[in-house]
């Protein structure tokens, strides 16, 4: 049966999604006294994330779940339609393709330094010594306009609130009040960075949105520092454990990180890949807004699922050799289906060309100028986190 304890769900949660998968689609579970249904399955899980029944029903008041992402004004990935719409239109504009590639120098600027620097050292922790100081220069950096110097503080809280949206009732309580600390901590420091920002406007989107909110009644100040939460939380954690899972597999796949040295041009399609194959984001939740039916199954206004779209993109019936790492997969002229490592629906991943960018910057340089990478440790250590897969640090040899 699965569970969310097993200590397995930490080194291999793939093995317990098969058992799953191959049990059912559709499994009744409890998230403590919360009777939910999981969705293991890629045509269930699509089907649910695209379909206008689903939502988070907390404007309705019927979500089942209790969610503190949700309590932060402004957090539009727990909101529904209309409401949802105007605060991401908001945002939207900061990842256009355009506005997204004018990031581009930056990113390999930043990266440039920090693989110099490694390859001086001959080690590298790809973790924290390129993704984690990549994703603070890049979102509360060139983002939010924020400032460096705050860059631990950054990565603290982040990492104290990405690992508080998981359901509180699989939380402990000393993690919820890590939360509350943090998220208190976080939202003074963007409540006085806003109050710097209408007084100096710098080009950045949260000078843009402090615009908006000055202007008329569209964005309230409260759902200004909440947007920043959101977009520091969001962005980090997944952009950093994007790397550091994508680069693990390639450390544990030698032939394929061959491959990608010959063949530079397929890392767009390998990081589809590692998106598929070890996603930073497990899973999502789920509200039936009307009575509505999926897989053959009736769901009432009100019910709760757990959509574990990591299961889904490692479903057989969808992917051949579902369990194999092939940076080829998504290149060719017929790819493999779209994974949901960025979700499906009107809350598909915002985020997705930046955290695109970062990570073909460092992945590219990496293997551009450490001719040789070894995997310095047998066994990485994973955070604690549920819906967020990450490790904590990945040592390895660089050999020039
Ligand atoms: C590899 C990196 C990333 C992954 C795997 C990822 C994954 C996801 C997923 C799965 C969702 C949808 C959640 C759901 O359906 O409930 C999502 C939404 C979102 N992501 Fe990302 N994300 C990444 C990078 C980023 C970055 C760099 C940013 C911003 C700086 C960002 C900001 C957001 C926001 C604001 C949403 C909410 C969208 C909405 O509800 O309309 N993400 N992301």
């Amino acid at each position: 049966m699965f569970t969310f304890s097993d200590p397995a769900y930490r080194t291999d949660p793939y093995s317990l999604y098969r058992k799953a998968r191959d049990e059912a689609a559709l499994i009744p579970f409890h998230l403590g006294d919360v009777p939910v249904t999981l969705v293991t399955r890629y045509e269930e899980c699509a089907a649910v994330l695209t379909g206008s029944d689903w939502g988070h029903g907390y404007s309705a008041g019927i979500s089942p779940f209790r969610d503190a992402v949700a309590a932060i004004p402004g957090s539009f990935v727990r909101m529904d339609p209309p409401e949802h719409a105007r605060l991401r239109g908001l945002v939207n504009k900061a990842f256009t393709p355009r506005t997204v590639a004018e990031m581009v120098p930056l990113a390999n600027q930043v990266v440039d330094e920090l693989v110099d620097a490694a390859v001086r050292r001959g080690s590298l922790d790809v973790l924290n010594d390129l993704a984690v100081p990549l994703a603070v220069a890049m979102i509360p950096g060139r983002l939010l306009g924020g400032d460096l110097a705050d860059g631990e503080r950054f990565r603290r809280w982040q990492l104290a609130i990405a690992r508080g949206s998981d359901p509180d009732t699989l939380l402990p309580e000393e993690d919820i009040e890590a939360r509350t600390q943090a998220a208190r901590e976080c939202m003074g420091h963007f409540a006085e960075l806003i109050a710097r920002k209408r007084a100096e406007p710098t080009p950045d989107l949260l000078s843009e949105l402090v615009a908006v909110e000055q202007e008329g009644d569209t964005l309230t100040e409260a759902e200004v520092v909440g947007l920043c939460v959101l977009l520091l939380v969001a962005g980090m954690e997944t952009s950093i454990n994007l790397i550091g899972n994508g680069m693990l597999a390639l450390l544990r796949n030698p032939g394929q990180l061959a491959l990608l040295r010959e063949r530079p041009e397929l890392i767009p399609a390998a990081l589809d890949e590692m998106l598929r194959y070890d996603a930073p984001t497990q899973f999502t939740i789920r509200v039936a807004l009307n009575d509505t039916t999926v897989g053959g199954r009736e769901f009432r206004r009100g019910d709760g699922v757990i959509v574990l779209t990591a299961s889904a993109s490692r479903d057989e019936r969808v992917y051949p050799d579902a369990d194999a790492f092939d940076v080829t997969r998504y290149a060719g002229t017929r790819p493999a289906r779209r994974h949901l490592g960025f979700s499906l629906g009107v809350h598909y991943c915002v985020g997705a060309p930046l955290a695109r960018i970062e990570a073909e910057a460092a992945i590219r340089t990496l293997l551009d100028r450490a001719p040789e990478l070894t995997l310095a440790t047998d066994e990485v250590e994973y955070q604690p986190s549920l819906i967020h897969r990450g490790i904590l640090s990945l040592p390895v040899t660089v050999t020039t």
